[in-house]
């Protein structure tokens, strides 16, 4: 499903060069959810990054799903980006006009996949059913983190790419929350890449990695 190899990247600055990833290699199977751990500054959120083709590499192949991520042409890439992969952040990133519902249903209109019952289902699970018709500012911060895994699932991608996805909620019901979403996201037949500093967190997926001097080790 994800195959990476040989992969590069490095900043510069001033007259430094910083090698971030170097000669990266990295395989994830169709269903299956990977913990990516590491230290600060080690180059999370830039290999998430290039797995959704928003950034470039120096060098180095990311195939995803068929598609050749470091060379695509960017218009390929948007419609990838859209239909085959989300992407939830610390920052939860709720559109403030749309409700709740619309906010839920924003990245499966866009691809115009309409499921109703698995919608209803999603919204009960992650006990928003009277929350739909408020706005996101009428929401608590764990609502809103809710409502951001829905949308990122209503869809059912191929890929979640989730940076530190619990927004500095308290650890116990982020730890509630991360294990409802690793079952949505099983049950959607996606997978999962999650970046997390918690190893409570990390213990929900079926294995964990550990990003350090630019390379990929499994962490048992
Ligand atoms: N656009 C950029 N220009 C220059 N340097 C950058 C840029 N983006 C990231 N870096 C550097 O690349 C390194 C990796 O950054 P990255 O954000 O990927 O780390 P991270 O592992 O996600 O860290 P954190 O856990 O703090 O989020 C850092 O040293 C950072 O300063
Ligand atoms: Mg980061």
């Amino acid at each position: 499903m994800l195959s990476i190899k040989n992969l590069c990247k490095s900043y510069h600055y001033a007259d430094v060069r910083q090698d971030v990833l170097h000669q990266l290699e990295f395989e994830m199977s169709t269903a299956s959810s990977v913990a990516l751990l590491g230290e600060s500054g080690s180059g999370k959120s830039t290999l998430l990054h290039l797995i959704a083709g928003l950034d470039r590499p120096d060098s180095g192949e990311i195939d995803f799903v068929g598609y050749r991520v470091h060379s695509e042409p960017e218009p390929v890439l948007a419609a990838l980006r859209r239909s085959q992969m989300s992407l939830v952040f610390q920052q939860f990133h709720l559109i403030s006009t749309l409700s709740i519902l619309d906010n839920i249903r924003f990245q499966a209109a866009l691809c115009q996949r309409f499921d109703n019952r698995y919608e209803a289902e999603l919204i009960g699970r992650l006990g928003l059913s009277d929350q739909v018709d408020k706005y996101p500012h009428q929401l608590s911060r764990g609502q809103q983190q809710r409502v951001a895994i829905a949308r990122s699932l209503l869809h059912k991608p191929q890929l979640v790419l989730a940076d530190e996805p619990t927004g500095n909620l308290d650890e116990n019901s982020s730890l509630e929350v991360m294990g409802l979403f690793s079952d949505l996201v099983r049950q959607a037949g996606s997978s999962l890449l999650m970046v997390t500093h918690s190893q409570a967190m990390a213990r929900f997926m079926d294995r964990r990695v550990w990003l350090h001097n630019g390379k990929l080790e499994e962490a048992g």
